[in-house]
């Protein structure tokens, strides 16, 4: 049960205020019936809800996947830096977003951001063991001691990380697709280096089973339907 200012408001995407003001002048029918009492409640899922003539769709939480571009933090305020938030486009922006995750500045590829907190600790927590997949441009060849020491767990100072796989996407194994169930501080850049390697260029491209879309762009985004959410979390 929702109260019916909430519904106007998020399904719009305008204040609170201007939701209830809205109800208060008789422009929304739920069920067939005028409502004007902003503080009553609906099941959203069975109710009708239709606003100056419109069916409105309430989603109550929102899943947006982001080909995040270079130069763009994973933030919700920057402090200078534009965040994966700023450069959503007007009409996916609602209150509460935030990235589910963190990608470097320089990192490119699948960021996810939503409202509903409990699905993103849920994907992000290594308890849940949710692979996230990556494309690593490296600045040298990785052999076959440092799959082992990533299959094993690399020890990052103090802590050892989760195993990863890593497989050569070309003959001279200078690009390597790199799966991990965990977001360490620079984790792969750090992974590499213990080796002498440094990443040049990383690129998430999968998270659970869900492939980021080739067709968007750095800074696209569009939103992710509920077989993709769960593709997310149960898909390995
Ligand atoms: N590992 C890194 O080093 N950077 C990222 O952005 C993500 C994983």
């Amino acid at each position: 049960m929702e109260r019916i200012d909430k519904i106007i408001s998020t399904s719009l995407n305008i204040s609170r205020n201007d939701a209830r003001n809205l109800i208060k002048s008789g422009r929304t029918e739920v069920n067939g019936v005028v409502v004007k009492d902003v503080k009553q409640k609906f099941d959203t899922e069975t109710s009708s809800v239709i606003c100056d003539g419109q069916v409105v769709t309430y989603n109550k939480y929102v899943y947006i996947v982001m080909n995040k571009p270079k130069g763009v933090i994973s933030a919700s305020s920057g402090h200078g830096d534009k965040t994966v938030i700023d450069i959503l486009p007007a009409d996916m922006k609602r209150k509460n977003l935030f990235p589910a995750g963190r990608l470097d500045k320089d990192t490119t590829g699948f960021m996810l951001i939503t409202d509903d907190g409990d699905f993103a600790h849920r994907i992000l927590s290594p308890k849940n063991h949710i692979p996230k997949t990556y494309i690593a441009e490296l600045d040298k060849p990785f052999d076959s001691e440092v799959v082992s020491a990533f299959e094993k767990g690399i020890t990052l100072k103090n802590d050892t990380c989760m195993p990863a796989s890593i497989k050569a996407l070309d003959d001279n194994h200078l690009v390597a697709e790199v799966v991990i169930k965990q977001g360490m501080y620079h984790q792969i850049k750090r992974m590499f280096l213990k080796f002498g390697i440094t990443v040049l260029e990383l690129k998430r491209i999968k998270m659970g089973a869900l492939m980021l879309d080739s067709s968007l762009m750095p800074g696209e985004c569009r939103y992710l339907d509920a077989d993709e959410i769960k593709q997310i979390e149960y898909g390995k």
